[in-house]
């Protein structure tokens, strides 16, 4: 979590960028944030606890001039979100931001004590800081100096330091959390991803884990710790700056959401043949599934719930056994891997702590391993023998939308290649398959104009303190992530529920008081064993909210308060569409309560703690 940024050069004013970049950094945390600029040879550093906003209000009232910067958005972990805590943490003459956990932060802390330091905040980060300062004071240079300390620090990080003896370089490294650098015209930018610099340029470097950049105006140098140089390619963003901005929508979560049809033709782009109902994945070799006999899937949160649905359409398309995992719980419990087995680490962010972790622990037990994840060059991607990118685009609402429904497509076409692969499906079938998946974009544009029908209930319904969802077969965790979407956004407690559980517990809960959201498109053996599901809650005076296809359908009539009507399609792709409405629900019922939508309390977009 926190994001970091660092600028050099005279083509724009250091602080603007600074600024804008840390506003295109904020889902990463917003506890506080702050920046240091170097004006006229010595650091001024403007921080403040809460919203990058309230850092603009003081920055207005001084604005530094300057060529050089850092800033930082933080997400606490050591030491609680206040002002002291807040980056740049600054020892004499050299300013640090952070990213990540100094393992060691305590011996050297003490150590850093007894030469005389005195510490002013409570976190790791200012040992840093104060390192740097300590070995600069022995007579090592501004590099020579950053670089020993960077040496003696243990655990994850990303960091951007400035110093005012030298007040031409940004230096920054990286162990295990993201950073990039990227090339302009006499600037040059650093930042923890892409979005950050998207305003500003569009070649980049994705730093590996041991490297040090030194930034200056017109030149970027990496070498290893040792100070030995090292190449690093350097990559064409095609994003476009566009897609990092709100748009016109009151916030990034609705934008996401209504950006979804465009996301989900991204995803298939150029991966399939109408004509012969193949399917390709550029960074993936077939010889990766030779002999897999089985499939574990390791993800946290929303990509979990992908995970769920991912399992029933490779189980079902291909014939191979999937177990899904949350990615914490999976290193701690001893697994069965074997080289059968192939791993898939589902992420958006590339970077989630417990899914690397899990990806790292199925790897060094033997298994092959694939990743889908929207972030390019990201850990998990850089780690797994193959990845499927999602090609979402950047995804800023920290509540995920597009990213479940593009990681939902990548495991619905996967499912298509493996089967064909397995010989579990025909070309007929396949082709059949891809017919469905073309269809989605518009399904969900149709399912898109539900938008203000939503809005009006969840003004009805947003007082409710309890929600329940129930779900059946392919759509059970649309239960689970329709109600993760309501919690975390709009803080009201809902539990999702496979509904064939209701009556083994949640049953109990059932009152007048209990909204209940059935999940039943189509018209199968699930929406079958639903409207049974429905009679249970009903002779309870539940309040019942229908998800249908078939909103004319006599057993629903007069006994649901609400319909939400999607559009009929087929069983394999109607999770993509029915989470559409969830979405919308949740989304209306948050700003009905004035929540902050984009920024949920105590949530990161990125979470890189175990
Ligand atoms: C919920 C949400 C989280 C993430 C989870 C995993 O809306 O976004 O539950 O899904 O933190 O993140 P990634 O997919 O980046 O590994």
């Amino acid at each position: 979590m926190c994001g970091i940024l660092g600028y050099i050069g005279d083509q724009r004013k250091t602080v603007d960028v600074l600024m804008k970049g840390l506003s295109r950094l904020e889902y990463r945390g917003y506890d506080s944030s702050g920046i240091a600029v170097i004006e006229d040879g010595k650091s001024r550093v403007f921080k403040s606890k809460g919203k990058l906003s309230k850092l603009k209000t003081k920055i207005n009232k001084h604005s530094p001039k300057g060529t050089l910067g850092i800033g930082h958005t933080r997400w606490a972990t050591h030491g609680d979100a206040s002002q002291k805590n807040a980056h740049p943490h600054i020892s004499g003459g050299t300013s640090v931001v952070h990213n990540g956990i100094v393992e060691n932060y305590l011996d050297l802390k003490n150590e850093l004590k007894k030469k005389g330091y005195k510490f002013y905040s409570d976190t790791d980060t200012e040992v840093i800081a104060h390192l740097i300062e300590d070995l600069s004071e022995d007579g090592l240079d501004f590099e020579d100096a950053a670089r020993a300390a960077f040496k003696k620090i243990e655990g994850s990080f990303a960091i951007a330091v400035i110093s005012d003896k030298e007040p031409d370089k940004v230096i920054a490294t990286r162990r295990f959390s993201p950073l990039i650098v990227a090339k302009g015209d006499n600037e040059n930018y650093l930042a923890s991803d892409v979005p950050a610099i998207l305003p500003f340029c569009k070649d980049v470097i994705y730093l590996e884990d041991g490297d040090v950049a030194i930034l200056e105006k017109d030149s970027i140098r990496i070498t290893d710790i040792d100070g030995n140089k090292v190449k690093r390619k350097v990559q064409s963003i095609n994003w476009d700056p566009i897609s990092a901005e709100k748009c016109g929508y009151r916030h990034y979560m609705m934008k996401e959401i209504f950006e979804q049809p465009r996301a989900i033709l991204d995803t298939m782009r150029g991966r399939f043949s109408e004509e012969t109902g193949e399917v390709f994945f550029e960074d993936v070799d077939p010889s990766l599934f030779k002999n897999v006999k089985r499939i574990v899937a390791l993800a946290c949160g929303t990509s979990y719930h992908a995970s769920l649905i991912g399992k029933y359409m490779i189980e079902k398309f291909a014939k191979i056994s999937v177990e899904v995992d949350i990615a914490s719980e999976f290193r701690y419990r001893k697994p069965i891997i074997d080289k059968n087995t192939l791993a898939i680490a589902v992420s958006q962010s590339g970077e989630t702590a417990d899914t690397s972790e899990a990806l790292l622990e199925a790897k060094e037990r033997g298994a092959k391993t694939l990743s889908i994840t929207n972030v390019m060059m990201s850990k998990i991607a850089r780690d797994s023998d193959g990845v499927i990118y999602t090609h979402a685009g950047p995804e800023i609402g920290v509540a995920s939308t597009k990213a479940f429904t593009t990681q939902l497509v990548a495991f619905y076409f996967l499912a298509i290649y493996l089967g064909r692969l397995k010989k579990q499906i025909t070309k007929k079938e396949s082709i059949q398959m891809i017919k469905d998946a073309l269809s989605i974009p518009q399904l969900i544009e149709i399912t898109l104009k539900l938008d203000n029908q939503i809005k009006d209930l969840a003004k009805e319904f947003f007082t409710y303190r309890n929600f329940l969802y129930l779900g059946r077969g392919i759509n059970h965790p649309i239960a689970f992530e329709g109600a993760l979407k309501l919690k975390e956004i709009s803080y009201i407690h809902a539990e999702g529920y496979a509904a064939g559980e209701m009556k083994h517990g949640p049953i109990a809960l059932i009152d007048e008081n209990m909204p209940i959201v059935l999940i039943a498109p189509g018209d199968g053996i699930a929406y079958k064993k639903i409207l049974g599901n429905l009679q249970e809650v009903r002779a309870r005076k539940g309040k019942v909210i229908f998800l249908t296809s078939d909103p004319h359908a006599p057993e629903i009539q007069g006994n649901v308060d609400k319909i939400i009507e999607v559009p009929d399609c087929p069983y394999m792709v109607s999770p993509i569409i029915s989470i559409v409405p969830l979405q919308l629900l949740a989304y209306h019922i948050a700003t009905c309560k004035g929540t902050d939508v984009d920024q949920p309390r105590n949530l990161a977009k990125v979470v890189t703690v175990e």
